[in-house]
Formats: structure tokens, C-alpha cells, sequence
């Protein structure tokens, strides 16, 4: 996909990898819509926006993702705003392991729901352009994480939703592909919350044990998960792709065997 001119969504834009996403977004010569619950981040984030590229090209929507109303809300200001949609990156999330119905609810279900008001939008059968969702997962999303399980669950469902539903897009010709990112650590504020008991809850005494793995992996700076994003919107071949970024390897893919169908021999 050329990207210049393109309308993109970002949920969780104001801070962090949804911030170095829409940036990203901008310099490729994208409209960007920002989307936050944090109104204050948000402004902010769309004023720092405004000082380095045309007003016209940003717009801030406050919106909590988890709220079904919201976020329709937030994907119809969008549209009408920049009168189309062609990319939607599902990057809002938290780590919440204390009150953790609400990690299932923004990290699985509300990626869940953006892509599906996605797809409403974009899906040629509408009469949309086509274009490409990109969900953000983890690498806690293809390995277990002992002191984070509830995330860790949230994460494996993102990469299982946006592999199928890539598969059904596919099939379905919906002219839209979606795949799916995985960051190993990554500097942001996020990060901070392992040191809170409103986050951790009964985990929060293996913060040292968190700690030592951020310090054993290293801590990847928000523009590489960025520079990922945009080599799959370019890439018009990738579809139900599991990219890992990582200290390591860098940008690179998650390889599955191929599955068995029922045309292939006995
Ligand atoms: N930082 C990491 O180490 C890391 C690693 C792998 C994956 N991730 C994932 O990357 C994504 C972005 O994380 P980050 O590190 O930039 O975190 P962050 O906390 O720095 O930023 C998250 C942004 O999402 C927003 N947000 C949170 N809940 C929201 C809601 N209900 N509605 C709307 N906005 C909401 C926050 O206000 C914030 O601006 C998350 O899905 C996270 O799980 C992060």
C-alpha cells in the first residue's frame, strides 16, 4: 500500500508505540486519527503533531476502547472527518493482573471490536477501499508469562483472533488484510505499572523477577515497533503474518507449520 494520503485510526495514539505509530504514519505522508482515553496525553500529543506537520492531518478523539459506543464513535468521526479509512492499528492495551476482567475487555475484546468496525468501514463488499488492520500483541502473546498471566492470555487471543479473521478476510474478499505485531519489551510508561499493586496485584512481589527480564532482554525504543508497522502496511503480500520484534533478532516473523487441509494426500 502507498501510503501517502492514506486515512489511518490509532487507538492508545497519545503516548508510547500508538504515539511512534502515528508518527510514523505522518512522515509516510498520512491522516491520522488519534484516539486515547487520556484527553490530556491526547491534546498534547496532537499539539506536538501540529508542530511538525499540517494541522489538517491530525485529529484527537478522546475515547476509552472498552466502551462499544466510543469506539463506533470514535471510527465514524474518522471517517467523516477525512471522508476515508484504509488502515486501523488496534494498539491500545494495559497490564492490569489486579482488576483483570478490564485487561480482557481493552487488550482482546476492544481489538476485537476495532477491527470488526474496521472492516465495516474498508471491506470492499461496502463499498470501502480495501486497506489493512494491524492488532498489537506481544511476545507475551506466543510464550507463556508467569507473573502476567491474564495479559499474557489477552495477547494469545489477539494473535489467534487476527490469524483467523486474516484467513476469513481473505477467503471473503474483503480487500482488506490484517496481521498481527509482537514487541518484546518495550520503553514506554507502560512498563512502570509492574511496580504498582493496582496493577500486579498478587504478582507485584515478582517485580524484581520482572525487572531482571527487562535487564536480560532489553528494552526496544517505541520508533522500531513503528518502522515494523509500516513494512506490513507497505507489503501488499502479508496477511495473517505474526511479526516479533525483538533486542535479537530485530524485525522479524513468527513461522508456523503450514496447517493440513482436507485436499491434502493421506
Ligand atoms: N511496552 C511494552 O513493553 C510492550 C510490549 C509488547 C506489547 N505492548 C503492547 O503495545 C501496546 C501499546 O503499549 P505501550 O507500551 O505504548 O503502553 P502505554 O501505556 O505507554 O500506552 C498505551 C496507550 O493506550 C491508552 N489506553 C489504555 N487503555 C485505553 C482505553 N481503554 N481506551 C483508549 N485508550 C487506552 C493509554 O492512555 C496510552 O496512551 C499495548 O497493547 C501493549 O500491551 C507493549
Amino acid at each position: 500500500m502507498h501510503l501517502k494520503d492514506k486515512v489511518a485510526l490509532v487507538t492508545g495514539a497519545a503516548q508510547g508505540i500508538g504515539n511512534a505509530c502515528a508518527q510514523a504514519l505522518l512522515e509516510k505522508g498520512c491522516k491520522v486519527g488519534l484516539v486515547d482515553q487520556n484527553a490530556e496525553a491526547g491534546k498534547e500529543s496532537k499539539d506536538n503533531f501540529d508542530k511538525q506537520f499540517d494541522t489538517q492531518r491530525t485529529i484527537f478523539i478522546p475515547c476509552d476502547v472498552s466502551d462499544e459506543g466510543q469506539l463506533k464513535d470514535a471510527f465514524k468521526k474518522v471517517f467523516e472527518h477525512f471522508g476515508r479509512l484504509d488502515i486501523v492499528v488496534n494498539n491500545a492495551g494495559i497490564n492490569n493482573e489486579n482488576n483483570w476482567e478490564i485487561t480482557v475487555q481493552v487488550n482482546l475484546i476492544s481489538v476485537i471490536r476495532g477491527t470488526y468496525i474496521g472492516l465495516e468501514y474498508m471491506k470492499t463488499e461496502n463499498g470501502g477501499n480495501g486497506g489493512a488492520i494491524v492488532n498489537v500483541s506481544s511476545i507475551a502473546g506466543l510464550v507463556p508469562a508467569p507473573y502476567q498471566p491474564v495479559y499474557c492470555a489477552s495477547k494469545h487471543g489477539v494473535i489467534g483472533f487476527t490469524r483467523s479473521i486474516a484467513g476469513a478476510s481473505k477467503e471473503k474478499n474483503y480487500g482488506v488484510r490484517i496481521n498481527t505485531i509482537c514487541p518484546g519489551y518495550v520503553n514506554t510508561p507502560i512498563l512502570q505499572t509492574i511496580e504498582k499493586e493496582e496493577n500486579m496485584g498478587q504478582y507485584l512481589e515478582f517485580k524484581e523477577n520482572l525487572q531482571a527480564l527487562m535487564k536480560f532482554y532489553g528494552l526496544l525504543p517505541p520508533p522500531l515497533i513503528a518502522e515494523g508497522l509500516i513494512k506490513i502496511l507497505e507489503d501488499d503480500t502479508l496477511n495473517g503474518e505474526v511479526m516479533k520484534i525483538t533486542k535479537g533478532q530485530g524485525i522479524h516473523f513468527h513461522e508456523y507449520s503450514p496447517l493440513p487441509t482436507p485436499s491434502d494426500k493421506q
